[in-house]
């Protein structure tokens, strides 16, 4: 077996959730947050669009929030410098992109290593990137779901931490396959903030093994 890598702190945890949208899975983290099923605070949302229904969402229910312009910003390092910046200052424990549209750059990558994750609407390594439902219909696949993912510097390639499946029916739309994983996806997500704080997330090489109890 492979050396263990990583394993995820048992502790009350710091969370900043990037997001770029909606935020449907931000307040699926932070009801969870709420109910006390995780162990964790949100000390920061974040997000590259002023307008992100989540980030308003976020501010009305009285988390910090914080709009970073890319604009203000002349190369995509610089950008993740300052969010950099910005995590540590809060000394955060987990980012978690949820509808996160920006690309990270390696830097950020590495700053943060097995201290990001992420959710994807589709069964990783099949169909990274966007438009993924439409993709997976497209491609005929009779199954779809979501992972959650640590994230690497390789675009949707860091280790799979959980997957959740769906069937992929005859008269699906994407819009229907997408609104069937997103229910999954609601559900998985704060499992896997969950499962971090308690201590119970172990990679070895690539793999990630769900401890029974928190080290
Ligand atoms: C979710 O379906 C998430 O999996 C996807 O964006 C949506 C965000 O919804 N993320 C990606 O495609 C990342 N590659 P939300 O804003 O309601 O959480």
């Amino acid at each position: 077996m492979d050396d263990i890598v990583f394993r995820s702190p048992r502790k009350r945890g710091r969370v900043a959730v990037f997001l770029s949208g909606r935020g449907s899975n931000f307040m699926a983290i932070r009801e969870a947050v709420r109910r006390g099923d995780i162990d964790a605070d949100i000390r920061l949302v974040l997000s590259n669009k002023a307008d992100a229904p989540g980030l308003v969402k976020a501010r009305e229910g009285g988390l910090e929030t914080l709009f970073l312009d890319p604009k203000l910003f002349t190369t995509r390092e610089e950008y993740d410098r300052a969010i950099i910046e910005e995590v540590e200052r809060r000394r955060i424990d987990l980012i978690c992109l949820a509808g996160y549209m920006k690309v990270l750059t390696p830097g950020l990558c590495d700053a943060f290593k097995h201290r990001i994750v992420n959710i994807h609407p589709a069964l990783l390594p099949s169909f990274p990137g966007l438009h993924v439902q439409q993709k997976a219909i497209d491609w005929g696949v009779r199954f779809s779901g979501c992972t959650v993912h640590f994230v690497a510097a390789e675009v949707d390639m860091g280790p799979i931490i959980l997957q959740a499946v769906v069937p992929v029916l005859q008269d699906d739309t994407e819009e229907t396959l997408a609104a069937r994983i997103l229910v999954e996806e609601h559900k998985i997500y704060p499992e896997a903030v969950r499962l971090y704080f308690g201590g119970r997330i172990e990679v070895r090489g690539r793999r990630v093994f769900i401890l029974e109890t928190g080290a």
